[in-house]
């Protein structure tokens, strides 16, 4: 298990920015998820950490040792892609066994611990049986998971994952998510596991970097993130959201009150700053508001016309016009809605965040 620290890491390609002042701190045996939309940095970043590329500015650390010059192969971290680029000519066995045979000198294995690390590895990634199989005479997934196990079977400090369920359809991502979280769990190995996508990140990750365009905007628990977004950038990049920009008109303890832009109406929500500006984005996310009048004294209750439904199966998703702004709602998917009704919501002040606005 090893910690990995990264220190003000910058990354150019001639004028363009790749990594721009990045620094956080990967914790032993954590699940850490570098998340954010393409070209935002997240493959150089890892790159970086696995060796394939020298920053130009910053420093890499495993366990408090500078590794920013070290070669990849001394820094002992496996990589899976997202094309798996398995060898189409080799069986899963010898896929598998490559990099150790490499290694068989180096290392002081025997043929015997080699065929044991093989078999372990195979085990683990649940494809005994299947040892003598070429690539192409598996499944997506069933490659996915070979690649894996060749990354596993040179035990790794540290395992590096560079979005490597996207190219499996959507089940089957959804399984092999579940399989890889166990699988760390179990293995308690430092992971780092680039993604774009927001749900992956969040349903496997003790916590995530965001990125956009090359800088940190965020790190934090899927918790912290989702439910307290430091700026507009992840409350928009997680999950769904209202955003309304507004001016705040009040204070008072621990809450602050929002007049929103082009509208009459006036929010009350927490904030993570303790020097709000005037100017603020007012973040309410649909699943939040509750149908009907009523709730804490603070709470705001508003209505709506419905403007646009949708019935997605597990719930009904709705458009309200509340004057001239347009909110996102949910509705149970039982609930018989019609375009031009009237809709009463309740906005509760403890789940509404106010941040400042860009
Ligand atoms: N080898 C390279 N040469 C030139 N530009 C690159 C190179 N690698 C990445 N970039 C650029 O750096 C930025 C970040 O790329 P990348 O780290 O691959 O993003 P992500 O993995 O988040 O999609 C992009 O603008 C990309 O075009
Ligand atoms: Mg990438």
């Amino acid at each position: 298990m090893t910690k990995i620290r990264l220190e003000n890491i910058s990354k150019y390609y001639g004028n363009v920015v790749a990594v721009d002042d990045v620094s956080f701190e990967v914790r032993k045996g954590e699940f850490f998820a570098i998340l954010g939309p393409s070209g935002c940095g997240k493959t150089t970043t890892l790159r970086i950490i696995a060796g394939f590329e020298v920053p130009d500015i910053g420093r890499v650390y495993f366990d408090d040792e500078d590794v920013t010059f070290v070669k990849p192969y001394k820094r002992n971290t496996a990589m899976v892609f997202q094309n798996y680029a398995l060898w189409p000519h080799m069986t899963v066995y010898e896929n598998v066994a490559y990099g150790l045979k490499l290694r068989k000198k180096e290392l002081n294995l025997t043929d015997a611990d080699i065929d044991r690390m093989v078999k372990e590895a195979l085990e683990l990634v649940r494809l005994s049986g299947l040892e003598n199989r070429y690539p192409l005479q598996l499944s997506g997934g069933q490659q996915q998971r070979v690649a894996l196990a060749r990354a596993l079977v040179v035990r790794p400090r540290a395992l590096l994952l560079d979005e490597p369920l996207s190219n499996l359809d959507a089940k089957l991502r959804i399984e092999m998510r579940e399989e890889l979280k166990k699988l760390q769990r179990s293995l308690n190995l430092t992971t780092i596991y680039v993604t774009h996508d927001q749900l992956e990140a969040m349903s496997l990750s003790d916590r995530i970097a965001v990125l956009n365009k090359g800088r940190l905007m965020q790190v934090g628990t899927p918790q912290e993130l989702y439910f307290r977004p430091k700026n507009l950038f992840v409350a928009d990049f997680l999950g769904r959201s209202n955003i309304y920009s507004g001016e705040v008109v009040a204070k008072g303890e621990g809450y602050v009150e929002v007049k929103l832009e082009d509208s009459d109406l006036i929010v009350r929500g927490v904030t993570p700053f303790e020097n709000i500006p005037k100017k603020v984005a007012v973040i309410i996310r649909p699943e939040i508001i509750r149908l009907g009048e009523g709730g804490d004294d603070m709470d705001v209750s508003v209505r709506g016309v419905v403007d646009f439904a949708m019935f997605i199966g597990d719930k009904v998703e709705a458009r309200l016009k509340i004057g001239k702004i347009s909110m996102l709602i949910y509705l149970p998917n039982t609930y018989n809605i019609r375009l031009g009704d009237e809709v009463k919501l309740t906005l509760p002040w403890r789940n509404i965040v106010v941040i400042p606005s860009d």
